[in-house]
């Protein structure tokens, strides 16, 4: 018999632990019913690592997530530590296992699911079908770029920094993320920076260039500024296939993206890292919305993103994509029955909490698999 996979798991703040105990019940299921079983360890990040350890992401969360196949995280952050001083905030927990881990390419699908459509902030029939697939950097950029910091002048007068800083090695190693994901797609990537004010724009735009021209001659590549596919995004959305862009663009993008959809609440993401010699691939799975702090504990949280979080872990770093489009499926056919979490809530649909939301999900995935 083979090992199990392992994973850990990292509820975090916030709805992360209530939409984290709906994706538990996915796991039992198929554990009973497609006899497969991860060993699964949960950690400790964000705000509940600093009430229990004083660190936002404890040595033995980072550990226990480089030992592991693949990380399925929640969320993290809340007004409880949001006086906290800025190097222990509980964002750190993300950016620390983002960056120790090495994990690069943030991938986050904007996917439109047929009962949704009128969801959008959009008029529907510029959102039917949508699906675009967002690149972002995510190790990188002036996420980390030094120097940074807020000091005095020679005046006295305080003065805020922060660096872009790209290597042309980290350009070319995310372009190539995003040019492969394109020839499984509809073939096209839309690369985004400002070459004309950014002198890392510009070197952005050269090697992307470079790399489609050496290696990704087939797929077609379009530069954009990111101000004006911000813009395109907003009004004509199903010209994107693949959108690759920096930390901060693909930050800021991946939000509007996701607007477009209809709810956060349905969105999962994947940040992996390089494939490394032994074949393995760091990878950690994440819902796009964040921990909600003011629906957190009311059981009214939305369970599909981290539902899908665990469908797109099961896909890229287990390679179970039955078991993926069983989850998919089922959440779909629950949406289409008329059950809606609050913040996806339509006239003369039915609204339910979590559990119930949960419930129904599993209950569907035991009809598609009888
Ligand atoms: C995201 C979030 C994070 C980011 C925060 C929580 C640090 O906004 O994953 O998009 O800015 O990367
Ligand atoms: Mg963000």
């Amino acid at each position: 018999m083979p090992a199990n996979k392992k994973l850990l798991v990292l509820p975090g703040d916030g709805i992360g632990p209530e939409v984290m105990g709906e994706v538990r019940r996915i796991i039992d299921w198929m554990a009973h019913r497609r006899a497969v079983s991860f060993d699964i360890e949960e950690g400790l990040v964000g705000g509940a690592a600093i009430d229990a350890t004083g660190s936002p992401c404890p040595d033995a969360t980072l550990d226990a997530a480089r030992r592991v196949d693949a990380v399925l995280f929640g969320s993290v952050g809340g007004p409880k530590w949001d006086s906290l001083p800025f190097e222990q905030r509980p964002e750190l927990g993300i950016l620390r296992l983002r960056k120790e881990l090495g994990l690069f390419a943030n991938l986050r699908p904007a996917i439109v699911m047929e009962a949704l459509a009128d969801a959008s902030a959009l008029r529907a029939e510029l959102v039917k079908g949508l699906d675009i697939m967002i690149v972002r950097e995510s190790t990188g950029g002036i996420y980390f770029g030094e120097p940074r910091g807020i000091h005095m002048d020679a005046q006295g007068k305080r003065v805020g920094i922060d660096t872009e800083v790209y290597s042309e090695d980290e350009i070319a190693r995310v372009a190539r993320v995003a040019f492969d994901l394109a020839r499984g797609r509809r073939n096209k990537v839309t690369s985004v920076e400002k070459a004309n004010v950014m002198q890392s724009g510009r070197l952005w735009r050269a090697v992307v260039g470079e790399v489609h021209k050496a290696e990704y001659a087939d797929v077609e590549l379009e530069n954009m500024y990111a101000d004006n596919c911000a813009m395109q995004l907003a009004s004509r959305p199903k010209q994107f296939d693949v959108i690759l862009g920096s930390n901060l663009f693909g930050d800021v993008l991946s939000d509007l993206a996701a607007a477009l959809t209809g709810s956060l609440g349905m969105l999962p993401s994947a940040t992996l890292g390089a494939v490394q010699p032994s074949g393995k691939r760091h990878a950690l799975y994440e819902p796009i919305h964040g921990s909600a702090p003011d629906i957190a504990g009311k059981g009214v949280a939305n369970p599909c993103a981290q539902m899908l979080s665990l469908a797109m872990l099961l896909r890229i770093s287990f390679g179970m994509e039955e078991d993926a489009k069983l989850i998919e499926t089922a959440i779909e056919r629950v949406l289409n029955s008329g059950f809606r979490t609050a913040d996806i809530m339509q006239p003369g649909r039915a609204r339910v909490g979590t559990s119930v939301m949960g419930e129904a999900i599993v209950r569907e995935l035991e009809k598609l698999a009888a």
